[in-house]
């Protein structure tokens, strides 16, 4: 009697450490989900950390803005200049301070945006004629680009 009650009690036990497995492995496998979940998770965060270092690029970008009058900017942005040109740096285009080193006059500028002269600058790509750019805003624009020297 006591060999079976033993056998009864060692079953018992046999079951509920196999019952333990099995929520520790269900616990597991839990876990492992939302371990999966909180990494799937994190992807969202690296994306968005990228998106932050773009803006930073954006913001150092803008840096150069920041010496830009507000109203240079938007004629800027507006006439898509800004897309190959920067204040300091090359981009297609000449930086507006090289520009500048040219002692044009406005009407000049406006010349020159309206019909560019590309051997005016060798080693550079031709810009394109803006032919439609109002004369009122190149000629802003110059006066500001000279101010640059
Ligand atoms: C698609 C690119 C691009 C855009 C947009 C652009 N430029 Fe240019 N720009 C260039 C390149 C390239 C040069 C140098 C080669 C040339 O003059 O053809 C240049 C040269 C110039 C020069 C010097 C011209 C000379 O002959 O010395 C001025 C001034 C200028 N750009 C002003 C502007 C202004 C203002 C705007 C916006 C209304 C503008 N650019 C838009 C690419 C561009």
């Amino acid at each position: 009697m006591i060999k079976l009650f033993q056998a009864i009690d060692f079953n018992y036990s046999g079951i509920y450490i196999y019952n333990m497995n099995k929520t520790f492995i269900i616990s597991i496998i839990t876990s492992a989900a939302l371990l999966v979940a909180a990494c799937g998770g994190s992807d969202t965060p690296t994306q968005e950390t990228s998106a932050i270092s773009n803006n930073n690029t954006a913001s150092t970008e803008s840096k150069n803005a920041i010496s830009i009058p507000t109203e240079i900017e938007a004629l800027l942005s507006k006439n898509t200049c800004t897309t190959c040109h920067a204040v300091e740096t090359k981009l297609v285009g000449p930086a507006y301070k090289e520009v500048a080193l040219k002692n044009y006059t406005a009407e000049q500028m406006v010349e020159l945006v309206h019909k560019p002269k590309p051997e005016n600058w060798p080693g550079y790509a031709p810009m394109a004629a803006l032919p439609d750019v109002p004369t009122e805003d190149i000629i802003k624009i110059a006066n500001w680009i000279n101010t640059l020297k």
